[in-house]
């Protein structure tokens, strides 16, 4: 289903996970990122849900760029150049490292979740997921030109991302009514270049 290079990203639950997509995924590497959220929405279950799991899938050679998404260091950090003040013994005698670049991409990535003032983002889908993750996990594994596949596509967060970062994108979605809220998302971006996305469209659509 995808390039010999590519990668796939798949927004989970638990269920998902344990499941079906581990033991079912014929790809050779997986790693399992965390989204975690402060801002949690009303309580589900016992322990109160703070994160979504994004299960990662890559080959050996699938592309990643982990320079297009490192994040900044704290300024405490930056200021001591990176070192760490020991405990006991001299600050100087600590080696240094460049914190200029900022520092490689977690695995748990922390971010809100699209509730309240963040809600702005929100174009009327239930689960819509933040563009700040979407961006970075295209940023991380394509170039610009690439074609990106959603076929899971919502209000189309992953088409908006793609084209506001120069990749091409296909976005599949089953709901009439979201497939609705995808061609407005995708109308507001071509009028940016300005271009009338109207007679573009299938008459089917
Ligand atoms: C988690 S949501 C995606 C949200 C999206 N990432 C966003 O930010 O808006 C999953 C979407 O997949 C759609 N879906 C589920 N099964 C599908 C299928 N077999 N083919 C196409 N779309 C499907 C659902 O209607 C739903 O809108």
């Amino acid at each position: 289903m995808f390039k010999k290079d590519g990668s796939i990203y798949v927004f989970g639950n638990k269920n998902m996970i344990a499941e079906h997509w581990f033991s079912q995924m014929k790809i050779d590497k997986k790693e399992l990122l965390v989204w975690h959220y402060k801002n949690s929405p009303k309580p589900k279950g016992r322990w109160r849900m703070s994160m979504q799991p994004i299960i990662y899938g890559y080959r050996p050679n699938s592309y990643f760029n982990e320079d297009a998404v490192r994040v900044e260091y704290k300024e405490s950090t930056k200021k001591l150049n990176g070192r760490i003040r020991p405990s006991s013994g001299r600050m100087d005698k600590c080696s240094a490292y460049d914190t200029s670049k900022g520092a490689l991409p977690r695995d748990v990535i922390e971010r809100p979740a699209l509730l309240g003032h963040l809600a702005k983002e929100r174009v009327g889908h239930r689960d819509q997921k933040p563009k700040s993750i979407v961006t970075d996990l295209i940023l991380a594994s394509s170039k610009e030109g690439d074609l990106i596949l959603d076929c899971f596509g919502g209000s189309g967060t992953t088409f908006e991302c793609s084209v506001e970062n120069n990749r091409d994108c296909i976005t599949i979605e089953k709901d009439d009514i979201n497939c609705d809220m995808i061609k407005e998302r995708a109308g507001k971006i071509f009028e940016n270049y300005g271009i009338d996305l109207q007679p573009l469209l299938d008459e089917r659509m």
